[in-house]
C-alpha cells in the first residue's frame, strides 16, 4: 500500500517530482519529460508560476485567443479568451461580426455592491442582541479603520452593517450582513479582512456587555466570509435590430426571431435545457474571466445561484419580439477586478488588459456580459438553424487529426475534404486510413 507522505510541501521541486514518479508513475521517464517540457526556459517567469500555488510541478497550457470585432457601446474591442473548447472563440467572433453590422452591443452596469457575512450563534433574547448591536456599531467601524483607509480614500469601503435574524431558518442563527464597495478590485481579501476584524471586535465587546453577562448568554462567531452571491453587483448587455435585418441564407428573419425567442422560452421553462443553455453562456464568460486573471469559480457559483433566484433554475438570457424589432439581453451578477490578485502578476493577464484598452472593473463587467450574450446568440442561432454539430465538428476536426497523429499533408487533405463533407470521428478516421492505405 502507498504510504502517506510527510512534509511534502517542504521538499524542493526535484524531490517532489521524484517522489511522484516513484510512488505513482513507475519512474516512467516519459512522465518526467512531459512535466519538464512545459517548464518555461525563462527562470524568472517559471518562478512566478511556481509561486502561484503550492507544490507546482509544471505549467498547464490553455489556448489564449482573441475574438475581434466586438462593438460595445460604440467602442470596438478584440476580446481575449482562454478556453480549451474548439468552437467557442469562433462562435464569439461570428456573433461579434453578425452584430457589428446591426448596431453592436449595448451594456450598462446596474449596481456594484458586494457583500459578506459574520455568521454567529445566539440563544438569548433578540432584543438584548439588537441593543448590543446598535451600541457596538461605532466600535466595529473603528476596528477596521486601518484596513479600509486606502479603499475609503478612493471612494470605496464598508457601506453598511445589518443585523440579520436568521433563526427562523436555523435555530439560534444570526448574521452581521456587511455590504462593500471595492471599486476596481474584486475585493475578496479586503472584504474577508474587514469581516474577520469585525467578528473579533463583536465577540470581544460582547464579553463585556452587562446584559449578556447577567443572562450568561453570549453571541458566538462561527465564521466570517464574503459571499460570492452578488445580485447587487449586476450588469446588463443587449442587442437589438429590426427583424428584417435577421434574414440569413439559412433562414428568414421572421422565422429565425420566432424560433430564437421560443428557444429562450424553453430554457426558462425547463431546467435540463436551462443548464446547457447557461453552460453555453459561461463558455464566453469564463473564457474572458480566465484571460483577465479573475476568479471563474466565484463567477460560476454566483451566476448559477442567480439563475435559480426565483427558486427555479432557468435561463440567464431573455428575448422578445416587439412590433418589428427583435431584442435579446442578459442580466447577471459579476464581481470582477482589474487590479489586485492575479491581474497584475500574470504577464498574459496584463496583456489581456492592454488588449482591452485597460478597462476599469465596470467596463470589464460589460465586456464579460457581452461575451456571454454573444456566445449564447451564436449557440441558439446554430441550434435553431443548421444545428450545433456542423460548426462544432468543423472546429473539432483538427483535434481528431491530432489524436490520429496526422501529418501536415494529411491535415491539408482532410481540411479540404471536410469543407463539403460532414465531420464525425469515424468519418475522419476512415478518411485518414484511406489516405494511408
Ligand atoms: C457547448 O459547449 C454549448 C452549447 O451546448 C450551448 C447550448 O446548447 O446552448 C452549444
Amino acid at each position: 500500500m502507498t504510504q502517506a507522505v510527510v512534509g511534502f510541501s517542504k521538499k524542493n521541486k526535484e524531490e517532489k517530482i521524484n517522489w511522484l514518479l516513484e510512488t505513482y508513475l513507475d519512474n516512467d521517464p516519459k512522465a518526467l519529460k512531459t512535466l519538464q517540457k512545459y517548464w518555461n526556459e525563462d527562470a524568472g517567469l517559471q518562478k512566478l508560476h511556481d509561486d502561484f500555488i503550492e507544490n507546482t510541478l509544471s505549467n498547464y497550457y490553455l489556448p489564449f485567443g482573441i475574438a475581434p470585432n466586438f462593438l460595445i457601446n460604440d467602442t470596438l474591442y478584440a476580446i481575449p479568451m482562454v478556453i480549451e473548447e474548439s468552437s467557442v472563440v469562433a462562435a464569439a467572433s461570428n456573433a461579434a461580426k453578425f452584430w457589428l453590422s446591426r448596431g453592436g452591443f449595448k451594456a450598462e452596469v446596474i449596481s456594484t455592491e458586494k457583500n459578506g457575512q459574520v455568521h454567529f450563534n445566539f440563544y438569548g433574547e433578540v432584543e438584548i442582541l439588537q441593543d448590543f448591536f446598535d451600541s457596538v456599531q461605532p466600535k466595529l467601524l473603528a476596528s477596521i479603520e486601518d484596513i479600509q483607509k486606502n479603499m475609503q480614500n478612493r471612494g470605496g469601503g464598508l457601506k453598511d452593517i445589518e443585523l440579520l435574524i436568521a433563526s427562523e431558518t436555523l435555530d439560534g442563527y444570526y448574521q452581521l450582513h456587511c455590504t462593500f464597495e471595492t471599486l476596481d478590485a474584486m475585493g475578496a481579501n479586503f472584504i474577508n479582512s474587514c469581516l474577520e476584524t469585525i467578528a473579533k471586535t463583536f465577540e470581544t465587546e460582547a464579553q463585556h456587555y452587562r446584559p449578556f453577562l447577567i443572562a450568561e448568554t453570549f453571541p458566538e462567531v462561527v465564521m466570517s466570509i464574503l459571499s460570492n452571491y452578488v445580485p447587487e453587483c449586476r450588469v446588463r448587455a443587449e442587442v437589438s435590430c429590426k427583424i428584417a435585418n435577421l434574414n440569413d441564407k439559412d433562414i428568414d428573419g421572421k422565422t429565425f426571431a420566432r424560433k430564437f425567442v421560443r428557444a429562450i422560452e424553453i430554457a426558462k421553462a425547463e431546467t435540463r435545457r436551462a443548464v446547457t443553455h447557461n453552460k453555453g453562456i459561461m463558455n464566453g464568460i469564463d473564457a474572458v474571466v480566465l484571460a483577465t486573471g479573475n476568479d471563474f469559480r466565484a463567477v460560476e457559483a454566483g451566476v448559477h445561484a442567480y439563475a435559480a433566484k426565483n427558486g427555479f433554475y432557468n435561463s440567464l438570457t431573455h428575448a422578445k419580439i416587439e412590433d418589428d424589432t427583435f431584442t435579446f439581453w442578459i442580466e447577471l451578477p459579476l464581481a470582477l477586478g482589474t487590479v489586485g490578485g492575479l491581474t497584475s502578476l500574470h504577464p498574459l493577464t496584463k496583456l489581456a488588459f492592454e488588449i482591452l484598452q485597460k478597462p476599469n472593473a465596470q467596463q470589464l463587467m460589460k465586456i464579460v456580459a457581452v461575451a456571454g450574450l454573444a456566445q449564447n446568440f451564436a449557440a441558439i442561432r446554430s441550434l435553431v438553424t443548421v444545428g450545433i454539430q456542423k460548426g462544432h465538428m468543423k472546429m473539432h476536426l483538427m483535434n481528431i487529426l491530432n489524436q490520429l497523429e496526422a501529418t501536415q499533408q494529411e491535415k491539408e487533405y482532410a481540411v479540404s475534404h471536410f469543407k463539403d463533407n460532414t465531420v464525425s470521428h469515424s468519418a475522419v478516421v476512415n478518411f485518414v486510413e484511406s489516405l494511408r492505405a
